[in-house]
């Protein structure tokens, strides 16, 4: 006999289910029982008194086989099949469970973030735990849809490298045989060398930073949907994540109306709105040269709610060395107008050096950062220098714009920050299945 999932049954079938004892619970004589596999949870009923004998063989948990036959129903028990239940004719235990450490069928008990996360794997039996991985996988594969359509090359990077990406000292450092390597913080370096080779390209890519911070939006090892495309200044790329964001919105909205019921997630495809960092800081009232705070990035909410929030053209002595100085951006593209085009930046933004980098916020936190890269090998050597950073350590992704190199741009979305904001969770560990942080190193 076949087997059929729970989703799939139908009144006067005799089935075979494969599944996990959700719930028991004994009467007089009968013994009620909810299964669930990974399509549903269907109600069992056991009468037959040589198999009521055996239900202390039932554990929660345990994996069962079922035969039965299908019956109608008016079950009312929340994320159960109202429709139908199964009269069990026969059961084995596959694979008994032993006392949980934690409650799947959770409707009483709370358990602890960090209790959850020491049992994931029991965690994500919950269907509210499993509808945000849900999400989270459908955020990814949008991701990859929209711009393998558009004809973008997905890559696969190095994790291990041998010096550092964003500046700064937040690297973990990795014995590489006879040399000191370090974990890769981001595929910026070569996603700009092979935009420089093959024009558009796309990656999704863990990577890792030993901040020692420990707050509700980071984690040290996380994963990144990054972008990088030839020919393109910061207004270009900008465009692309309104539009890609937008999409992984609405077919999560199209595709996900359950899970997103089940966490009671009421969401709408954002607008967008640019605006530079200039009226920014304006706006906030902060004090200028200053970064922006998650108290201010929660106030760009407030004031635009429902709206991804491009902060562009900041200066560049808030952005990675990488980011190309306003006066210096080569790409047609900055001048070019296009329907959301902010107006132009004032020059007499306080003598501070502009930049051709940007941030989105949505929902009140930074998702992505991003901008026109510099691609002039003298003009990457002196603001490396400026950086205090060592030009011979980046000999190779500086030489690599020797030979033929157009303007190019790019971003990086965080893929957790995306999925907890969308799912609508406090703390981004909620959302990552097995979480690298400060503390946790395992499971
Ligand atoms: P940035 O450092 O801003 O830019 O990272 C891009 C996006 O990644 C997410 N993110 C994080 N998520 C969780 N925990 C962290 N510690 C963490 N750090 C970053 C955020 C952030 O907006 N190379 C550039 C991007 C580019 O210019 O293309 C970069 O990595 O959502």
């Amino acid at each position: 006999m076949k087997r059929t999932y729970i989703q799939d049954i139908k009144v006067g079938q005799s089935v075979l289910l494969k599944a996990w004892v959700f719930e028991l619970r004994s009467l007089a004589k009968m013994e009620f029982l909810l299964l669930r596999d990974s399509s549903g949870i269907v109600q069992g009923i056991i009468k037959d008194v040589n198999l009521l004998k055996r239900v202390s063989e039932l554990t929660l948990e345990s994996v069962v086989e079922i035969k039965g036959k299908v019956k109608k129903a008016n079950v009312k028990a929340e994320l159960v099949r109202s429709d139908v239940e199964v009269e069990i004719l026969e059961f084995e235990v596959l694979s008994k469970a032993e006392k949980l450490p934690i409650q799947v069928n959770e409707k009483t008990t709370t358990t602890s973030l960090s209790n959850k996360l020491d049992y994931r794997y029991l965690d994500l039996r919950k269907l509210k735990i499993k509808a945000i991985f849900k999400i989270q996988s459908e955020i990814a594969h949008c991701f990859r849809k929209f711009f393998y359509d558009k004809d973008f090359m997905e890559v696969q990077l190095p994790s291990i490298i041998s010096s550092s990406s964003e500046g700064g000292t937040e690297l973990f450092s990795v014995n590489y045989f006879e040399k000191k390597a370090y974990l890769a913080q981001s595929p910026q370096l070569y996603k700009q060398m092979l935009a420089c080779s093959v024009e558009n390209v796309f990656t999704i890519t863990p990577v890792w930073r030993a901040e020692k911070h420990n707050t509700i939006r980071h984690l040290n090892e996380s994963r990144q949907m990054d972008i990088e495309m030839a020919f393109s200044g910061q207004m270009e790329v900008m465009k692309e994540l309104e539009l890609v964001v937008k999409y992984i919105v609405k077919e999560v909205l199209k595709k996900c109306k359950e899970e997103l019921d089940l966490l009671k997630i009421k969401l709408k495809v954002p607008k967008a709105k640019y605006i530079s960092y200039d009226e920014t800081v304006k706006l906030l009232e902060v004090k200028y040269g200053e970064d922006l705070t998650p108290e201010n990035e929660k106030k760009l909410d407030e004031k635009f709610p429902d709206t991804i929030v491009f902060v562009h053209s900041w200066p560049a002595s808030l952005k990675p060395f990488y980011i190309m100085p306003k006066k210096f951006a080569m790409s047609p593209a900055s001048a070019r107008p296009f329907e959301s085009r902010p107006n132009n930046v004032r020059a007499s933004s306080k003598n501070s050096e502009l930049s051709e980098g940007f941030d989105a916020i949505y929902k009140g936190m930074e998702i992505s950062s991003g901008g026109q890269r510099i691609h002039v090998p003298d003009l990457l050597i002196e603001k490396l220098k400026s950086k205090k950073l060592n030009p011979k350590n980046f000999k190779d992704y500086i030489d690599s714009f020797r030979f033929g190199a157009p303007e190019h741009a790019g971003w990086s979305i965080g893929l957790e920050r995306l999925t907890q904001l969308i799912t609508g969770q406090k703390n981004i560990r909620e959302v990552v299945l097995f979480p690298r942080d400060r503390e946790r190193l395992t499971p």
